[in-house]
Parts: C-alpha cells; sequence; structure tokens
C-alpha cells in the first residue's frame, strides 16, 4: 500500500546560513544543493534574495543549475521589491517557489513591525496576490505562529489561501512550542481554517527548548505534511528541526506514523558529512543519526548483544543512512584504482582530473602516513574541495619555516604566492609560532581582519594523525571561515588562516562587484 507522502523543505542554504559564524560562497551553496537534489529533498530553499547580492546569485544559479523535479524557493518579505527579487532570482528554476512571510503574533507586529493585525493581514493578501504572478507556488509563513492568538492565526491563513497559497507554513519560530501543544494546534487549524484542504500544511520548529524534531513529527500527527529543517540542525540560535531525524523517525516507524517521505535515506551521511565540512561545525559526537557515536555500542552487555543480534540494541541500520564501516585501509602501495573505487564507495564520484588530483594528494599523504583511513580520506577530499573552490587567482602557501623552543622567541619566515603572480616573503616573531606565522601572512596580504576563532581536531588517532584546523576571521561584522589539514599542525593552522582571507577577500569582491 502506498502511504501518504510528507515533503521535506530544505533551509539549510536559508535558515541554516543565518547561523551564527556562517557565510558560505555561491559555489559552495550550488554544491551542497546538488548534493541535497541527490539526497532527495522536495524543495530547497535556496536563500532570501533580497537579503543580499550573495544570496540572489545563489537562488539565480541554483535555479539555473537544478533539473528534475526538486522546487527551488526563495524567501520574502510581505513587500513588493523582496517579492520581484525572488521572482527574479528563480526566472529560470524548472520548479520555482516564492515563500513571503510577515509576523502574526501581537508582540511581534506591535512591537517589531508597529503595525497593527488588520495591516498585516492586508500586507498578506496582497504579496501573495504579488507573488502569484511570478509563479504558482506560493507558500506563506505567519512568522511566530506559536505564539499568535488563534483565531487572528486562523483568519490569515484562510485568507492567504484564499488569495492563492499553495503551502501555509506554520513556523514556530522562537522554539517555544512543546509536542502535544503544536500537535494540537495543527489540529486545530485543519478543523478551523475552510479551506485548509487547498494548502498543504507545513511546519518550521526551532529547537530552542530542543523539541524541534519532536514537534515536527507530532505535526505530521495531526496532519501537517511538509516538514522544513536543515541538515544536522543548522539554523538560527540553537538551529531548526534536524532534517536527518525527521527523515529518519518517518523511515523508522513508518507502520506507526502511517507516512513516507521521498527520501533516498542511503544520501543523509555524506550530506551531513558535506555540511559540516563546508559549514565548518563539527557534529557533535552523540548527536541522533549522524554523530560518530550514534551507531557506537559501548558497554559490554550492549556489545555481546548486539554481536548474537543487531536488532537486540539497533533499531535503525547504519548502512541505510550510508554510513559505511569499511575498514579497509590504504597506504603508499595503493593504487590509483584503488583510490577511486574506495572514493566513490565513499560518496564520491570524480572526474579525471580531480582523480588525477586526489591521487597525487594521497600518494604526499601516503609518504608521510603509513595507514590511512576512511577518515583521512574524507579530510583529503574536503581540502581538495577547497582547492577546487578557491579562485585561481588568491594567496597560496609556498614555503614556511618556523623556530621555537622554550628558550628562544618563536618567529616564522613564510613565502606566499600573490594573486598576481608575485612570490613574497616576509618574517614576523610572536607569542607562539602561530601566533608569528599569522602576522608573517597578514603583512603579505594587508586585509585587517579580527581572529575570532581557532581549533584543531585530529582526523584520526595516532601520533602521525592529520591535524585539521578550523579558524574564523571577521571584517565589518562578516565572519570568514578557512580550514587547513597537515600532519603538521602549525603549516595546518597557516593553511587554515589563508584559506580563511582568500574566502574573505573573494566574498567581498564578489559584494562588490554586484553593488
Ligand atoms: O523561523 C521562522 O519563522 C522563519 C520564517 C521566515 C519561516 O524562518
Ligand atoms: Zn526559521
Amino acid at each position: 500500500m502506498s502511504q501518504e507522502k510528507v515533503l521535506i523543505f530544505d533551509t539549510t542554504l536559508r535558515d541554516g546560513e543565518q547561523s551564527a559564524g556562517a557565510g558560505l560562497t555561491v559555489t559552495e551553496k550550488l554544491e551542497i544543493a546538488n548534493q541535497l537534489n541527490l539526497l532527495g529533498v522536495d524543495i530547497i530553499e535556496a536563500g532570501f534574495a533580497a537579503s543580499s547580492e550573495g544570496d540572489f546569485d545563489a537562488v539565480k544559479k541554483i535555479s539555473n543549475s537544478l533539473s528534475g523535479t526538486t522546487k527551488v524557493a526563495s524567501l520574502a518579505r510581505c513587500n513588493k521589491e523582496d517579492i520581484k527579487k525572488a521572482g527574479e532570482a528563480l526566472e529560470k528554476a524548472k520548479n520555482p517557489r516564492i515563500h513571503v512571510f510577515i509576523s502574526s503574533s501581537d508582540v511581534q507586529i506591535w512591537h517589531q513591525l508597529r503595525k497593527n493585525p488588520e495591516e498585516v493581514l492586508d500586507m498578506a493578501v496582497s504579496s501573495v496576490e504579488f507573488a502569484k504572478q511570478y509563479c504558482d507556488d506560493v507558500e506563506f509563513s505567519p512568522m511566530d505562529a506559536t505564539r499568535t492568538d488563534k483565531e487572528y492565526l486562523y483568519k490569515i491563513l484562510n485568507a492567504v489561501i484564499a488569495a492563492g497559497a499553495t503551502t501555509v507554513n506554520v513556523p514556530d519560530t522562537v522554539g517555544f512550542a512543546v509536542p502535544s501543544e503544536f500537535g494540537n494546534l495543527i489540529k486545530s487549524i485543519t478543523r478551523n481554517v475552510d479551506n485548509i484542504a487547498d494548502a498543504i500544511i507545513s511546519v518550521h520548529c526551532h529547537n530552542d527548548l530542543g523539541n524541534a524534531s519532536a514537534n515536527s513529527i507530532a505535526a505530521v500527527q495531526n496532519g501537517a505534511r511538509q516538514i522544513e529543517g536543515c541538515i544536522n540542525g543548522l539554523g538560527e540560535r540553537a538551529g531548526n528541526a534536524s532534517l536527518e531525524e525527521v527523515i529518519m523517525n518517518i523511515e523508522t516507524r513508518k507502520q506507526f506514523l502511517g507516512v513516507a517521505t521521498n527520501i533516498d535515506t542511503k544520501q543523509i551521511y555524506r550530506t551531513s558529512k558535506m555540511v559540516s565540512d563546508i559549514f565548518g561545525f563539527q557534529v557533535q559526537a552523540n548527536k541522533a543519526i549522524v554523530g560518530a557515536n550514534a551507531f557506537r555500542h559501548a558497554s559490554g552487555i550492549h556489545q555481546d548483544g548486539v554481536i548474537k543480534n543487531r536488532d537486540t540494541f539497533e533499531i535503525m541500520d547504519p548502512k541505510s543512512i550510508g554510513w559505511t564501516n569499511n575498514s579497509l585501509v590504504m597506504g603508499k602501495l595503493s593504487g590509483r584504482a584503488g583510490l577511486k573505487s574506495k572514493l566513490e564507495e565513499l560518496g564520491f564520484k570524480l572526474s579525471k582530473e580531480e582523480l588525477d588530483s586526489a591521487f597525487k594528494s594521497f600518494k604526499d599523504l601516503a609518504d608521510r602516513k603509513k595507514i590511512i583511513t576512511d577518515a583521512d580520506l574524507e579530510n583529503l577530499m574536503s581540502t581538495q574541495r577547497r582547492i577546487n573552490n578557491n579562485d585561481k587567482d588568491s594567496y597560496k602557501l609556498e614555503e614556511m619555516h618556523i623556530s621555537s623552543g622554550t628558550t628562544n622567541i618563536p618567529s616564522a619566515t613564510i613565502i606566499l604566492s600573490t594573486p598576481d603572480g608575485k612570490k613574497i616573503k616576509e618574517n614576523s616573531t610572536g607569542t607562539g609560532p602561530v601566533d608569528a606565522v599569522y602576522k608573517a601572512i597578514n603583512k603579505i596580504v594587508s586585509s585587517p581582519s579580527t581572529l575570532t576563532e581557532f581549533k584543531i581536531d585530529s582526523v584520526t588517532k595516532g601520533i602521525d594523525a592529520i591535524g585539521d584546523v578550523t579558524v574564523r576571521v571577521e571584517k565589518n561584522k562578516q565572519g570568514y571561515l578557512g580550514r587547513g589539514a597537515d600532519t603538521d599542525i602549525i603549516i595546518a593552522s597557516a593553511k587554515a588562516y589563508i584559506n580563511a582571507l582568500n574566502r574573505m577577500i573573494s566574498m567581498q569582491q564578489h559584494d562588490q562587484n554586484n553593488n
């Protein structure tokens, strides 16, 4: 028997990008959008076209590139300029959607918008009507719906559906609801909005109280047929509903919930990895579904049970989310074909040129590290992505020498190649070797910014492990991520800093060129 479908609306590129410290390039957004397409999400909210040139460009490029049935959405406030921008950015999309929103709770209407409920109702209706001139598929969100007067909520939903909204979203904007209450709210909407059958009910839950996924599932049990959320639970403040969690709830408990999604669950792990890597936000080890410990059994009793029969302590097969546990390790003697097939197994399909470049990096790593694991290969591919995504005309580390110890002042000498092809050498002392290296780099790049985050992770266990450095720099209140990996952590630190500065320069140039 075919089950009723729940549509999955991914907003990683819009609400997810509102996570503090996030900032992606258009190329990175495009790469994530392509992976979301493989995952099989029904709608990708590619951005908020009117909010910045970068977002406009991202919505446009994703619209132009996605074929197939996936819809591309742009967010817009309830005003003509925003809707026009969204319509323009979505012009080439095969399946466009405009998502208009306006505050509906008294506290936001009176104190933020400084309007009254009747004015807001008129703006909502006229905006849906205006958005309909650009595309048939229009979604409406009454922001802060869970703190909105119920009679007013029914009234505004009824009015926007009459005006042509095809999806009405119920956002728990401040993550205030608890599951039974939220489920009841959805049920009351199905009973009190006369024309509700003409639209799909969507939910958009924030995780301030940790209820986002549970609230979304409660909503589905009461009639919602679209769930909005982000991969890895990214999003404003404590984030949105974690899409991998809601998807695996529906998959694992399909008998109980009686619904299904269009998702290819085998792409979940890969999507989570990619999003974590590109955003530079690590997934916590005990995170449901995609955390490093999600399928690890530590206690003797559990291990004993799983060895005898996995069902004793496992409700999901890790393979169903595409988690591979192939311990086949690679090393110095592994060949190109072996690397290719191992990378394919990990979900990386490479062109000949990409494989050539990956193989070169692999051999280089194998000279320094005896055993290369899946985690090392994933890290290597992450470095390859950064190389491919970097503008050709950016700064590159050519040479580096440092001196540090217990009795001398740390110092560094750096040679960078510059965007115009020169090689510049600088040196500096510092409080430590990383400080000395960063000061020398600053003398060459001379684009003042503040270092706001510096973190070193070890990719695998062992003394020869790769060090993976994450840094964030800030300029004009905008954060820029940088990553670098190497078996030498000072070199990894230098690479990460140069990566952050390159991204900062290229994103600023992109904005300037479009202004
Ligand atoms: O949280 C929220 O209310 C939103 C809306 C724009 C849907 O993100
Ligand atoms: Zn939100």
